[in-house]
């Protein structure tokens, strides 16, 4: 099974929503706790699960997005959750393309936030690989050291280091296994990209003007192959966009989930 963070999740789950956090490589749950307490206030139920071996999550060896995705169906169905807007932002917007292949009954829209379709060219597998051996030689704080500097702003950093310091706790706190386990799964994940123009439900797109992982160009193209999606750029935000401007993402987040609920109120 796999652990997570909730909100409204003891009440009665009347309608059967919710909204499915994905959270990014290589950190948890935990950074979606500004999303949490936003969703929460508006009263709907959230559940942000922790990946393969992260906080108390199974751990598991040579799993790929489609053995995660069978997971969250899993994860779902024990809390009576029937529909999810799945919000994914990087590797959790691989796992909701994975989500989306194999249970598209089970989702009333998308959220996809600093991430891509594609899948690695030859190169890029080759300095995951190489990142993967960096992990196994010198442990998780080597993957601060390569990740931390492209998380957020040069601004933020500057003027709100705790920032940082939170994403790099997160990182300290995983296990050299679960690292490179995820790394195996991003470096062999599918190709999305056939699925995006069959895409019949609601999309936002949202991505940090400063992202150098996922650009907003690269956003721009997904948006663009998604019949009707929106595209949400978030000023002064680098990749984790969520976390450094909580603001304006919840304001664009709050807005689709609410549109959701009145289109349907309406049929
Ligand atoms: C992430 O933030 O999840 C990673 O940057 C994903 C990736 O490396 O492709």
């Amino acid at each position: 099974m796999l652990s997570y963070k909730g909100v409204n999740t003891a009440q009665e789950n009347r309608n059967g929503y919710a909204v499915l956090l994905l959270h990014a490589f290589p950190i948890s749950a935990e950074m979606w706790e500004p999303q949490l307490r936003a969703i929460e206030a508006a009263g709907f139920m959230a559940v942000a699960p922790n990946s393969f071996g992260i906080e108390g999550s199974e751990e598991k060896q040579d799993w790929s997005f489609t053995d995660y995705a069978h997971e969250l169906a899993a994860l779902l169905d024990s809390l009576h959750c029937r529909k999810v807007t799945v919000v994914g932002l990087s590797m959790g917007g691989y796992q909701a393309f994975a989500f989306l292949k194999c249970y598209p009954e089970k989702i009333a829209s998308i959220v996809l936030c600093d991430t891509r379709s594609e899948d690695d060219a030859l190169p890029a597998r080759q300095q995951r690989q190489e990142f993967i051996n960096a992990i196994e030689a010198h442990g998780p704080e080597e993957a601060v050291r390569r990740m931390l500097p492209n998380f957020f702003s040069s601004k933020t950093a500057l003027e709100k280091p705790e920032l940082p310091e939170h994403a790099a706790e997160m990182i300290r706190k995983q296990s050299n296994r679960a690292i490179v386990e995820a790394m195996k799964a991003i470096m062999t994940r599918e190709d999305a990209t056939p699925l995006l123009s069959g895409i019949t439900c609601p999309v936002l797109v949202l991505n940090g003007e400063e992202d150098r992982i996922t650009t907003p160009e690269t956003a721009a193209g997904i948006q663009t192959q998604i019949p009707g999606a929106l595209l949400g750029i978030l000023h002064e935000a680098a990749h984790l966009s969520n976390m450094e401007q909580p603001e304006q993402f919840n304001a664009l987040l709050l807005e689709h989930i609410q549109a959701l609920t009145i289109s349907s109120e309406k049929t």
